[in-house]
C-alpha cells in the first residue's frame, strides 16, 4: 500500500500559540492526522482540548531563557519535534498604537524584540536540536501577506482596524530569514518554510468585510482551516522536497 504522505501518525509536533485562532485549527487537524501534539502558549486551551494534546506548557515565548528550559525538559522524555511551528503573535500592550500617526519608537523596537526576534531565534534553536538529534524536520513560520506587500490603509479606514507600522517589518524579516534558514539547515535535511495568510476572518465589521472582500478575487476572508491545511502540506512529507518558501493563502489578495 501506498504510504499516504499527509500522515503525521509518526510526527512529533511542537506548536506554538496552539490556542489562538489559526493555531487551534493547526492543533485539530494534526491531531485528526495521528500527529503527537506539544502547545507551549501564554495562555491554556479550553479544558476540553486537552485530550488531545501530549503536553502543554504556559509560557511567554518572548522569554527565551523560560522556553530552552521547557525545551530541554521535552529532550529529557524524548521528545524531540518532527515537526515545528510558530503561530504566536506577541503583541505589547501599545500595539494598536503602532500606526503611523501613533508609534513611538519603543513600540517599534519592543515588538520587533518580542514578536520578530523571538521567531527567529528559537526557528535557530530547533533547527540546532534537530539537527543534533538527525531529524529529517519541518520548521514553520507564520509569517503574512504584509511580509512583501505594503498596507493599503484605505481598506481600514473608518473601520476597527488600523494599519501598523512594526507588522510589515516582522513580517518580511521571517520571510526572509526562512529562506537563509532553509539555505544552512538544507544539508541536514531540515526543511524551513513559511506561510502567509491574507486575512483571516474572526468577526470583522461588516464595513471592513466589504472593503477587504473588494480587493480579494475569492471574495471572502480566509478560515483558520485554510491556513491549517498549508501548514499540514508544509508540515508533513507531502512536501518532502520544498524548502525556503512562503506559501501564500490569501483568496488572490496578493496578485491584483
Ligand atoms: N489572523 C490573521 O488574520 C492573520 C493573518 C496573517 C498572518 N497571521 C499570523 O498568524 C499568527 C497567528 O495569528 P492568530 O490570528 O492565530 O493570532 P491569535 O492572537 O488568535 O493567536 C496567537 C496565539 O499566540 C499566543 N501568544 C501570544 N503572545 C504570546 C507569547 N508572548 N508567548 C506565547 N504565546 C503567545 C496567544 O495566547 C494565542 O493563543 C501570527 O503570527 C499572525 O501574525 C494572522
Amino acid at each position: 500500500m501506498v504510504k499516504n504522505k499527509f500522515s503525521l501518525s509518526d510526527k512529533k509536533i511542537l506548536l506554538l500559540g496552539g490556542n489562538g485562532l489559526i493555531g487551534s485549527a493547526i492543533r485539530n487537524l494534526f491531531y485528526e492526522n495521528g500527529g503527537q501534539i506539544v502547545v507551549i502558549d501564554k495562555k491554556k486551551s479550553k479544558k476540553s482540548k486537552k485530550s488531545i494534546l501530549f503536553k502543554e506548557y504556559v509560557c511567554d515565548v518572548s522569554n527565551l531563557k523560560k522556553i530552552e528550559t521547557v525545551l530541554k525538559k521535552l529532550s529529557k522524555i524524548g521528545f524531540v519535534p518532527d515537526i515545528y511551528i510558530n503561530c504566536t503573535y506577541p503583541k505589547t500592550k501599545n500595539w494598536t498604537k503602532t500606526n503611523f500617526k501613533q508609534i513611538k519608537y519603543k513600540f517599534l523596537k519592543e515588538n520587533t524584540e518580542i514578536h520578530l526576534n523571538s521567531h527567529i531565534w528559537l526557528a535557530k534553536v530547533i533547527g540546532d536540536v534537530m539537527k543534533k538529534n538527525k531529524i529529517k524536520g519541518s520548521i514553520i513560520q507564520l509569517a503574512s501577506i504584509y511580509g512583501f506587500l505594503g498596507q493599503d490603509v484605505s481598506i481600514y479606514k473608518n473601520t476597527e482596524i488600523q494599519e501598523s507600522l512594526v507588522y510589515p517589518v516582522i513580517k518580511g524579516g521571517i520571510i526572509n530569514s526562512v529562506r537563509s534558514m532553509a539555505a544552512y539547515y538544507g544539508k541536514n535535511k531540515i526543511r524551513v518554510n513559511s506561510i502567509s495568510p491574507g486575512g483571516v476572518f474572526d468577526e470583522h465589521s461588516k464595513k471592513f468585510l466589504k472593503n477587504y472582500i473588494n480587493k480579494t478575487p475569492l471574495q471572502r476572508m480566509c478560515s483558520p482551516e485554510e491556513v491549517a491545511y498549508a501548514a499540514l502540506f508544509l508540515g508533513s512529507d507531502a512536501s518532502s522536497y520544498i524548502t525556503g518558501t512562503n506559501l501564500i493563502v490569501d483568496g488572490g489578495f496578493s496578485i491584483i
